[in-house]
């Protein structure tokens, strides 16, 4: 793999796909800017050198279709104000009138394209709509650790057509995650939440054999409860998971599933919020944090733990009134010993707000990104380097 430095970027075209998938309020401001903070020291380099920057990242999940909430202005707006330079957005990713305004820019100016998933090419890694990103620059650079496990277009697809180079913030996460993955001191434990089950439920039987101890809260926990046979209600729940979720080994002593769980009727925090024992989840409520037995078990577990690592929230934290599972996970981690490795887009954004990143080892881009390349395997946006 390539490190950007060995690139000859003067007046060159240099397409960097970044990972600018910063969480949002539901007024849609950015939270939490640590994705796009990290990507400073890739531009300010490429600019220092004579550079024309043309940046591209996903936002979202909108599907192919155009979002206007997920469209690239609010970091457009954030990367003005950090490079104090001007940042153009283009109106899209691709096209004729796109590729002529990449020729005409001149070195030192920087060009943020719209949202990639705005296509669904992108997701399908149609190599036709890879061609069509690759035409909008000299040299391709992959700076988006945080969705280097997502074989997309932008991330495995564009490299096939241009030179390709690892930008300064992948090869940062790559350098910190390889400090501990291998021969890490033990014991080791991961704790797991959050929602996209589907990567993370495949991701699980490498940990399992990875880890010491495996902890897992959110919506991850309802899906494996679920699978367990234990009533969830209505729970958030993946179902189309729930076969996958059958076939891990959920007896292991390393497996720990919330003993205890906090259930309201609905998200709003104002119907009556109980705590009780997993299992005795009512049909009209659901499970929206853990409990303090729970917090207690975790603690516990933490408390020996050499090297920990967590990505996803342990309920739905966007309500305070279930926040106290996910706030306490973040304190225990914070005062533990151990060497600590935080990621993802929520747990980072967890962290700033509670002012304890300065306690933590190591804080990764990624979320899924991370967890697969703690499970040993090969990401496709980093093997797309090698070719
Ligand atoms: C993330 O948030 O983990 C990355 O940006 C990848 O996004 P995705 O899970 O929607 O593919
Ligand atoms: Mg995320």
């Amino acid at each position: 793999m390539r490190s950007l430095k060995d690139a000859k970027v003067k007046n060159k075209r240099v397409l960097v796909r970044c990972d600018f998938n910063v969480p949002l309020d539901d007024k849609g401001q950015i939270t939490d800017d640590f994705r796009i903070r990290s990507t400073l020291p890739t531009i300010n380099w490429l600019i220092k050198n004579g550079a024309k920057v043309i940046l591209m990242s996903h936002f979202g999940s909108p599907e192919g279709n155009i979002v206007e909430t997920l469209k690239m202005d609010v970091v457009q707006q954030r990367l003005t104000e950090y490079l104090d330079l001007s940042v153009v957005k283009a109106p899209d990713c691709v096209g004729k009138e796109i590729e002529s305004w990449t020729k005409e820019m001149k070195p030192g100016e920087i060009l943020l394209l719209e949202n990639l998933r705005f296509h669904k090419e992108e997701e399908e890694n149609d190599s036709r709509f890879a061609k069509k990103l690759a035409a909008l620059g000299d040299i391709y650079i992959n700076d988006a650790f945080g969705t280097c496990h997502r074989a997309h277009a932008s991330i495995v697809g564009a490299p096939k057509f241009l030179p390709p180079f690892a930008g300064l913030l992948l090869e940062k996460e790559i350098k910190s995650l390889n400090k501990i993955i291998k021969n890490p001191k033990r014991p080791l434990v991961a704790a797991m939440g959050g929602a996209k089950v589907s990567t993370k439920i495949k991701l699980m039987k490498e940990l399992l054999n990875y880890v010491d101890h495996l902890f897992v809260g959110g919506v991850l926990a309802n899906t494996i409860l679920k699978a367990k046979g234990m009533a969830v209600g209505k729970s958030k729940v993946d179902d189309e998971m729930i076969e996958e979720t059958k076939k891990l080994n959920l007896t292991s002593q390393k497996f720990h599933l919330p003993i205890d769980v906090v259930v309201s009727r609905d998200v709003s925090g104002e119907a009556q919020i109980t705590r009780m024992g997993p299992g005795s989840v009512g049909e009209d409520e659901l499970i929206l944090d853990i409990g303090p037995d729970t917090i207690k078990l975790f603690e516990s577990i933490v408390k020996r733990a050499k090297v920990i690592f967590w990505n996803g929230p342990m309920g739905y934290y966007e309500n305070e009134k279930f926040a106290k599972g996910t706030i306490a996970l973040a304190e225990i981690i914070a005062r533990s010993k151990a060497y600590s490795i935080i990621g993802g887009g929520d747990a980072v954004s967890i962290l700033e707000k509670l002012n304890l990143t300065k306690n933590i080892d190591h804080i990764s881009t990624g979320g899924g990104a991370m967890l697969a390349y703690i499970a040993g395997e090969e990401l496709p946006g980093i093997k797309a380097l090698k070719q």
